[in-house]
C-alpha cells in the first residue's frame, strides 16, 4: 500500500528550477506548498549508486534526515539500446568538460559511438526518470516513468535541454527539441513518473 502524502509542504530535492516550476505546476491543484532544495541551503549530495533509483534515494532521504520534511527527489538518463544501456546514470558525466557540461560533444560521443558498432537503425534508446519521495522516518516510495523513441542525427531543434536535440519520441517525426515544451512534458519520462506520484501519494 502506497503511503499517502496528507502534510502541507512539499520540499523538492533539486537545483535544477526547471525542474522545480514543473513539479510545481503539477501539485498546484493538490493544496501542496512546494519549497525548493535552494531555498533550503541544502547542500548536493553524491551520487554514488549505479541505478536511477539508488541515486534518487540518497538524494529524497538526506533531504529528509536534513530538513524533517518528506522529500521528493528525482534521477534521470538515457539508455541506449545499442550501447547495452549506457550512459544510462552516467548521462550528465558524458556532457563533463573542465569548463561545465556541454551537451553537444555529449551527443556526439553517442552518435560516435553509435557509428562506431555499426548500430542499425532505428537507433532505439529511452529517457527515464525515477522519483523517490522520502519521508524523516527512513520510509520511501518509488515512482517510475519512460519515454521511448529512437537516436537521430544530425541533431534538431532549439528546445529543451541535454539530449533532447537527437532524441525522436515514439509516433512522433520531430525531436524533443522541436517540440513545444509543454507537449513533450505531456509525455517525457519525467511527466510520466510524477502522474504515477500524484496517483499513488494523492490519489
Ligand atoms: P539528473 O537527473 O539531473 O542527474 O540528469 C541526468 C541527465 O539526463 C541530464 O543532465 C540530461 O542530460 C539528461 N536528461 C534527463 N532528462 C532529460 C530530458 O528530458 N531531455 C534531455 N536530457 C535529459
Amino acid at each position: 500500500m502506497t503511503r499517502k502524502f496528507d502534510g502541507d509542504r512539499l520540499l523538492v530535492a533539486t537545483h535544477n528550477q526547471g525542474k522545480l516550476a514543473e513539479i510545481t505546476e503539477i501539485l498546484a491543484p493538490h493544496g501542496v506548498s512546494v519549497v525548493g532544495a535552494a531555498q533550503m541551503d541544502l547542500p548536493e549530495p553524491e551520487e554514488t549508486e549505479n541505478t536511477f533509483v539508488g541515486n534518487a534515494r540518497i538524494k529524497a532521504h538526506a533531504a529528509a534526515t536534513a530538513t524533517g520534511l518528506p522529500a521528493l527527489a528525482d534521477d534521470s538518463g538515457i539508455t541506449i539500446d545499442a550501447l547495452g544501456g549506457a550512459p544510462g546514470v552516467y548521462t550528465a558525466d558524458w556532457a563533463e568538460t573542465p569548463n561545465g557540461r556541454d551537451f553537444i560533444r555529449a551527443m556526439t560521443r553517442a552518435n560516435d559511438e553509435l557509428t562506431a558498432v555499426n548500430a542499425a537503425d532505428p537507433r532505439l534508446a529511452q529517457f527515464r526518470c525515477t522519483l523517490v519521495i522520502a519521508w524523516p522516518d527512513g520510509h520511501d516510495e518509488v515512482f517510475e516513468g519512460v519515454m521511448p523513441g529512437q537516436l537521430v542525427w544530425p541533431i534538431r531543434g532549439a528546445h529543451g535541454f541535454g539530449y533532447d536535440p537527437m532524441f525522436q519520441p515514439d509516433g512522433y517525426d520531430i525531436t524533443c527539441a522541436q517540440m513545444d515544451p509543454a507537449e513533450k512534458n505531456q509525455i517525457s519520462h519525467r511527466g510520466r513518473a510524477l502522474k504515477q506520484f500524484v496517483a499513488g501519494c494523492f490519489g
